[in-house]
């Protein structure tokens, strides 16, 4: 199997698995995506509230790999959801980050508290037609939200949590009304997986791990983007090699069984979930 992408639109193609870097921080953060560029990921997630967008910057730059040949995903904090406030973090994005225009800029959770949702997608999608983000979308929209969301910009994902305990059936489907994507977060439910019986089972039957059949059974989905995160070099190596194994049918259905509606993420003041 080909590294899989999806495709945004003309010449614009996000590779679906890679690389998150929530909680690396300095020399980590630079050390890891150097890891993940020389393993062959080429999407990196970062984010304005990680504050390592200057050693992923460093990273990209310093590596071997065209920075054209890699995909990078920032996001906007929500206390920067006013319109003024868009537009100034996401030039200091770039700053940090040391290019000229990301790929794709989220923002990060819904942010009606600070400003109306159709003020800050307007904002958005003003910041991507001059050209500092190709494109924009959104993060941990609940169904309803999200097609809301999409009356009233182009936005292409939602990045939610998303794992075999997780479903997020009600928002695949509204993304799937629109052409969009989803990108599933904490996609290795943080390790977790690798405790899960079914998971082992069809993994011992490839000669893999849980974590690899978990991410494999997501590429093997048309319109699922993944973005495990490792600060270990090895396990930054082991997650990428998914793609000398295919998943039967039969093992597709098992995984989806799997599911028991289990959310790590839930943050006071986070959003009421489908
Ligand atoms: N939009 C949002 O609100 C949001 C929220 C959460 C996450 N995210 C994004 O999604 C990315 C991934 O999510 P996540 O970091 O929460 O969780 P994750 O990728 O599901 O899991 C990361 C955890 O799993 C461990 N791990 C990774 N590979 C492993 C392997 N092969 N064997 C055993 N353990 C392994 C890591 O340990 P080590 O690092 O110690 O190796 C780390 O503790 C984030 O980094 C971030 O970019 C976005």
């Amino acid at each position: 199997m080909q590294q899989p992408t999806f495709t945004i639109a003309a010449g614009l193609e996000i590779p679906r698995l890679g690389f998150g870097t929530f909680l690396l921080d300095g020399d980590d953060a630079y050390r890891s995506v150097r890891t993940a560029l020389e393993t062959g990921y080429r999407h990196v997630d970062t984010a304005q509230g990680y504050r390592n967008e200057a050693e992923v910057g460093r990273a990209l730059a310093d590596s071997e790999v065209d920075r054209d040949d890699v995909f990078v995903t920032t996001k906007l904090t929500p206390s920067h959801a006013a319109a003024p406030e868009v537009r100034r973090s996401t030039e200091e994005s770039l700053r940090q980050l040391g290019v000229d225009r990301v790929d794709l800029l989220l923002l990060h959770w819904p942010a009606e508290h600070v400003a109306p949702l159709e003020e800050t997608l307007e904002a958005m999608s003003a910041v991507r037609d001059d050209g500092l983000t190709r494109a924009i979308g959104v993060s941990n929209f609940p169904s309803a939200m999200l097609r809301r969301a999409y009356e009233l910009a182009p936005i292409v994902t939602d990045q939610v949590e998303h794992h075999p305990f997780l479903a997020v059936g009600p928002i695949e489907r509204v993304l799937e009304d629109h052409g969009g994507f989803l990108t599933a977060y904490s996609p290795i439910a943080k390790g977790e997986v690798l405790a899960d019986p079914t998971l082992n089972e069809v993994g011992d039957a490839h000669g893999v791990s849980a974590i690899q059949v978990t991410l494999r059974w997501m590429l093997q989905r048309p319109a699922v983007v993944a973005i495990p995160k490792s600060r270990t070099e090895e396990r930054i190596r082991a997650n990428f090699d998914v793609f000398g194994f295919e998943l039967t049918e039969q093992e597709m259905a098992r995984i989806d069984g799997v599911d028991r509606g289990y959310r790590i993420v839930d943050p006071d003041g986070g959003p009421d979930w489908d």
